[in-house]
């Protein structure tokens, strides 16, 4: 399959819109831009789609995918019984990087949800997203556009890299701006339950859903056999094929351990490049959690191309969206943690 480059200059972008559209009225896949990381996108009224996507990705058959809309009115076409602090929070959090597990509506086929009776659901903020949706007419699985367990992408020529071939289209577009996937809160759940940490954090949903709980798994391992709320969050993800491990502590301390250890990279601040002296990547300021959460998952892929034995980064505090950067970089690392 030859995969379309669709490009979204202010010359092309009516004719790309216009094109992303027919193809997933038609039963195609489309990596879509969103201002998280790129989604790869088909028809989730269509069984056939939402099975080319899983297939495309090399996704496990038991992760549901999120399903986005581009308008209010569309929200209860996909679920039902929707609580009224779910309505609440989409009121304050949409268009943006918020998703809620909500009860499945009939229309949305089981496939969607890897078989569950709930469904994610997502009204992104991005421009190109908004238009792609709306001009579909339809509401639109899209898990992030990576090969599962990669890194996220957040560029468009990451999905290529990913990809190509093996999906109808890709729309290029400018780097995502959050960089790390939407939050997502259950509230299929009494309390409703934070499954994966975002952009939108503990502290930004404190006053509309004063009762909720963070998942375990945000933070720690699932034990053997345990049953995790969130699929999505049991996996090796996001991760590197070299192996990572994430290091707690300071910056000196950071980087006397690194520059101790032979044919290895870091992944380290901004703030701290000086001290290292090992092949390295900052992937943001340590004092602007937002710009870590912009440069993780670009920074991850790219280490993993110096060939080295081992990749060490330097773990964030948890504050704000650096919860969500910790989370991530906890599954690259496959849950290896040294503090030094
Ligand atoms: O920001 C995002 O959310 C991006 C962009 C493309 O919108 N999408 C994304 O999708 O990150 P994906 O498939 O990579 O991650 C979806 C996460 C997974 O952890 C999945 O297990 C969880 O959401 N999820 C989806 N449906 C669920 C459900 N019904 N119950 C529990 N967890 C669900
Ligand atoms: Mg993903």
């Amino acid at each position: 399959m030859q995969t379309k480059r669709l490009r979204t200059d202010p010359i092309h972008l009516k004719e790309t819109v216009a094109t992303a559209a027919a193809i997933l009225k038609a039963g195609g896949t489309v990596a879509i831009p969103t201002e998280t990381v790129y989604g790869l996108a088909a028809s989730a009224y269509d069984e056939k789609a939402v099975k080319k996507v899983f297939t495309a990705k090399g996704r496990p058959q038991d992760n549901p995918l999120i399903v986005h809309i581009a308008d209010f009115s569309e929200l209860d076409l996909i679920a039902r019984d929707i609580p009224a602090a779910a309505r609440r929070c989409a009121e304050a959090f949409w268009p943006g990087p918020f998703t809620m597990v909500l009860k499945r509506g009939d229309r949305i086929p089981p496939s969607v949800s890897a078989g569950l009776d709930t469904v994610a659901v997502r009204m992104p903020d991005n421009p190109v997203a908004r238009a792609i949706i709306s001009a579909s007419g339809l509401p639109l699985a899209a898990p992030s556009a990576n090969l599962s367990g990669k890194p996220s992408p957040t560029k468009a020529a990451t999905v290529i890299e990913d990809l190509d071939g093996k999906i109808d289209a890709v729309v290029q577009a400018g780097d995502c701006t959050v960089g790390v996937e939407s939050t997502v809160i259950s509230f299929c759940t009494d309390p409703p339950r934070l499954l994966r940490p975002g952009a939108v954090t503990p502290a930004d949903l404190h006053e509309l859903v004063p009762d909720l709980v963070i998942d375990r798994a945000v933070l720690a391992e699932p034990e053997a056999g345990e049953k995790v709320a969130s699929p999505g969050m049991k996996y090796k993800h996001y991760a590197p094929n070299t192996e990572t491990v994430l290091v707690k502590g300071g910056s000196a301390a950071f980087a006397a351990y690194v520059n101790a250890i032979p044919d290895c990279a870091a992944v380290c601040f901004e703030e701290e490049t000086e001290q290292i002296k090992v092949p390295k990547l900052c992937y943001g300021s340590e004092k602007d959690a937002a710009t870590l959460a912009q440069g993780v998952f670009s920074a991850l892929r790219l280490a993993d191309g110096l060939s080295v034995k081992r990749i060490y980064v330097h773990a964030p505090s948890t504050e704000g969206i650096g919860l969500a950067v910790y989370n991530r970089l906890l599954r690259a690392a496959a849950f290896r943690v040294v503090t030094v």
